[in-house]
């Protein structure tokens, strides 16, 4: 029996001494000192000798136990004064002079960086920004703008209607606005002159999608009501925008038009950036790109809001902005706008 404790003693020590974590030191443990644990078995066994051996091989169990459980607690103690010099060591190799690694951050979408461009011009002009609802009425988003019930300009917007069926609004007067410059009524009757105001805002249309049409798109709005205000200050004020947006040495040119909102109606077409004036598929051949359809403000326009048409007068512009982002960047079709592919997105 005493030779058993022994062996025991010594099997333990030497598998303690060699524990790397305090994982295996809990196996140990379990092993030699648990419920079922060898030291445990054999002292369980001591009742089992002759009654004048049991103080004896008693004491030398205790020994045996007491020594176990002494060299497990430092052997515990060592694995951990070894963990701390390890982190000690690995604290000293982080070398704080180091250039960091940048995090991978996100940027603005192009159009917004654009838009942003756009605002900043605008504003050194004393425009102000204004923002209104997508979901329009038909007053203003065509009656209000010369364009009453049966107008032939109403074909060219496309549409999209939404079904007041459930409703007591009558079938077509609420839509989906197809112009932004339906923010001239909204705000002109609600300031009087002078104004000056620039609407971003995206517009919608029942289109067929390609590469130079969606069937939602951005716009910038822009108008100015004063007293005296002329063609002249249109082309001036087109001219300055767009030579800061787009670079100083670009081609403009100007051209009529008709919308029944303007009298009379501009566009305005800069050369096309993506074939440089040689004549693509983004610009149909044509190596000019339409981007400000323009005008003065119809006198209608003007009464509608209850302005003295005698008094004053202004002009009114939209700028395509998606299109304007295509240009700037060379893009050969607008539905890389809209594309989520971060392989696109990385490059602006
Ligand atoms: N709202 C017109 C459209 O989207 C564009 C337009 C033309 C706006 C002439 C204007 C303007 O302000 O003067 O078709």
């Amino acid at each position: 029996m005493e030779e058993e404790l022994i062996q025991i003693k010594n099997a333990a020590l030497s598998l303690i001494l060699e524990a790397a974590d305090k994982k295996s030191l809990e196996e140990i443990k379990l092993q030699f000192l648990g419920r079922s644990g060898k030291l445990t078995l054999s002292i369980k066994d001591i009742v089992k000798l002759p009654i004048e051996n049991r103080p004896e091989v008693g004491r030398l169990a205790n020994e045996v136990k007491k020594a176990i459980e002494e060299t497990i607690a430092n052997q515990e103690l060592r694995i951990r004064q070894l963990t701390d010099q390890e982190l000690g060591e690995r604290i000293e190799k982080v070398d704080t002079s180091a250039p960091g690694i940048k995090p991978n951050t996100g940027h603005l979408h192009p159009m917004t960086q654009v838009l942003m461009d756009v605002i900043d011009v605008f504003k050194t002009l004393g425009f102000q920004v204004a923002d209104g609802p997508e979901i329009e009425t038909d007053y203003y988003n065509f009656e209000a703008l010369n364009i009453p019930k049966y107008h032939p300009a109403r074909d060219t917007q496309q549409t999209l209607f939404l079904d007041t069926r459930k409703s007591k609004i009558a079938p077509g007067e609420v839509i989906l606005r197809t112009q932004t410059s339906a923010m001239q009524g909204r705000i002109m009757k609600k300031i009087n002159p002078p104004v000056r105001v620039i609407v971003p805002g995206k517009n919608f249309r029942y289109e067929q999608v390609d590469a130079s049409h969606g069937f939602e798109f951005w716009q910038v709005e822009g108008f100015m009501v004063d007293t005296n205000v002329r063609l002249t200050d249109l082309f001036g004020t087109i001219d300055y925008v767009l030579r800061k947006l787009m670079g100083e040495g670009i081609k403009i040119k100007f051209a009529t038009t008709n919308f029944p909102f303007v009298e009379p109606g501009v566009d305005t077409y800069i050369e096309c950036s993506v074939c440089k004036g040689q004549g693509c598929s983004f610009c149909k051949q044509s190596g000019w790109s339409e981007i400000m359809p323009a005008g003065m403000i119809h006198p209608n326009v003007l009464k509608a809001v209850g302005y003295d048409s005698q008094k004053v007068s202004g002009f009114a512009f939209a700028i395509g902005l998606s299109r304007l982002v295509t240009l700037r960047y060379q893009m050969d079709d607008l539905r890389l706008l809209t594309n989520p592919d971060l392989r696109i997105l990385t490059q602006f």
